[in-house]
């Protein structure tokens, strides 16, 4: 992880956030190549869960809602962790997690195994308050979302009638959310800020088994078919204790980071717990009404919730690979190259000959279709090197043949082999090899 963190910092994937002023706990920022990556994860997702399927829409709701939606959806009542104080360092620690936590005074010791006495626990709700308006006062009070789902359950009617879909069909969303978590960690694993890809699908009530197995499968193998080791990924069922206030069922994907197998995503099956609350709560009929059988129901939910920070670290330790070539350690970042942040590099052999001008043009060319990259400084090898650890499939090298015969050498970052190709086909032929792109043995 060590590695990946200072990888990550100085190729500009993710900053810390406020640095210059010390930094603040558990916030970070994505930098030039960070915010590609993530963008292209979430592209990915919005393609295999909306545009791929003729069954789901999508939706941008918003972050902060009407309060009463915090009541309904019981999260104002049971989002709640169980906390104690240590009386003695003024420690605050999560009652359930003791065993992982440490003694602020004595870190080699347990809470409470420092002669420090703990409180009785508290519950401590990890929504984030502010305030409408200008009056800090409690009619104004209102909650940044803890989950993007909510704003898709208020939203049924609206987005069912609108888009004239019939159960089962489903809603995604991707967005921020905020959790006053008390035990953030592990880089952009666990953050108080976070973004989430969220879908509920909506279900007749005797299709709810069904559908819960359905994506369960299909969740897990996206990560598959965006180049993760399936070796490291799994399903685990939660146990009837860990399951969420509104869930009778839930499976997570989860992934072997270098801490430990950790959740990506869960899968839970909601019942109609959310839109029969809505309903009691807001005195609206969130029924649908089934044309052809004439019944009327309210439609049961499935819920792949996605961690969008936590899979972009996934595909980065994932991707994240050290070779022996020629002596000398090569880090190269094995990512799909739908992943890439950059998928060709241009570059010119030597800065002369009119080499850097046909370089320049093909790349302002090829900028049009990928997400490209120019250099001409330094030795090719290192410059293929830079190309490496950043995860550029392709380098694609201007040299003295070119001006002969207009072909340019194509690189290829996994297996480094080299091909020479017509400069006039060069963007087909990217097309085609990503599209063949396959994980290969690591
Ligand atoms: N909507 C489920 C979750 O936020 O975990």
């Amino acid at each position: 992880m060590s590695k990946l963190v200072s990888l990550a910092k100085r190729r500009g994937f993710v900053f810390q956030a406020s640095e210059i002023y010390g930094g603040i706990g558990s916030s970070w920022d994505y930098g030039p190549l960070g915010v590609e990556l993530k963008r292209n994860v979430k592209d990915a997702w919005w393609r295999a869960m909306v545009h791929e399927r003729d069954d789901i829409v999508g939706l941008d709701s918003a972050i902060i809602q009407h309060p009463k939606v915090w009541e309904a959806s019981g999260h104002i009542e049971n989002f709640t962790d169980p906390l104690v104080d240590c009386l003695k360092c003024k420690g605050r620690f999560r009652a359930d997690k003791l065993d992982d936590a440490r003694c602020l005074e004595k870190p080699s010791k347990k809470p409470g195994e420092c002669g420090g006495e703990l409180t009785a626990p508290r519950r401590f709700n990890l929504m984030f308050k502010t305030f409408l308006g200008p009056v800090e006062e409690g009619a104004a009070t209102a909650y940044l979302r803890p989950e993007t789902a909510q704003g898709i359950f208020t939203n049924f009617v609206n987005v069912q009638q609108a888009a004239r879909k019939k159960p089962p069909f489903g809603i995604a969303q991707i967005g921020k959310s905020f959790r006053n978590e008390i035990t953030p960690g592990n880089f952009i694993f666990r953050t108080r800020e976070f973004e989430q890809m969220e879908m509920e699908f909506f279900v007749p009530p005797a299709q709810w088994e069904q559908w819960y197995g359905e994506w369960r499968k299909l969740r897990q193998q996206w990560y598959v078919d965006l180049g993760m080791d399936p070796a490291k990924l799994r399903l685990r069922d939660h146990a009837k204790d860990e399951l969420a206030h509104y869930s009778n069922g839930c499976t997570d994907v989860e992934y072997l980071f270098p801490f430990g197998w950790s959740e990506l995503e869960g899968i839970a099956s909601r019942t109609d717990f959310d839109l029969k609350r809505h309903s009691q709560f807001s005195g609206k009929d969130l029924q649908y009404f089934d044309e052809q059988t004439k019944e009327h129901y309210v439609p049961y939910v499935i819920e792949p919730a996605a961690g969008c920070d936590r899979a972009t670290l996934a595909f980065l330790v994932d991707a994240y690979t050290e070779e022996l070539v020629e002596g000398e350690v090569r880090v190269v970042m094995k990512l799909h190259p739908r992943l890439a942040p950059l998928k060709v590099a241009i570059l010119p052999l030597v800065k002369k000959d009119g080499m850097p001008e046909r370089a320049r043009a093909l790349e302002k060319s090829l900028r049009q279709r990928f997400t490209t990259f120019y250099d001409e400084a330094g030795a090719i090898g290192r410059r293929y090197r830079r190309m490496d650890e950043v995860g550029t499939p392709f380098c694609v090298t201007i040299d003295g043949q070119t001006a002969a015969d207009g072909t340019v050498t194509v690189r290829h970052r996994d297996s480094m082999q080299q091909e020479r190709v017509a400069e006039k086909a060069l963007e087909s032929h990217l097309s085609a090899a990503m599209a063949a792109w396959s994980r290969g043995a690591r």
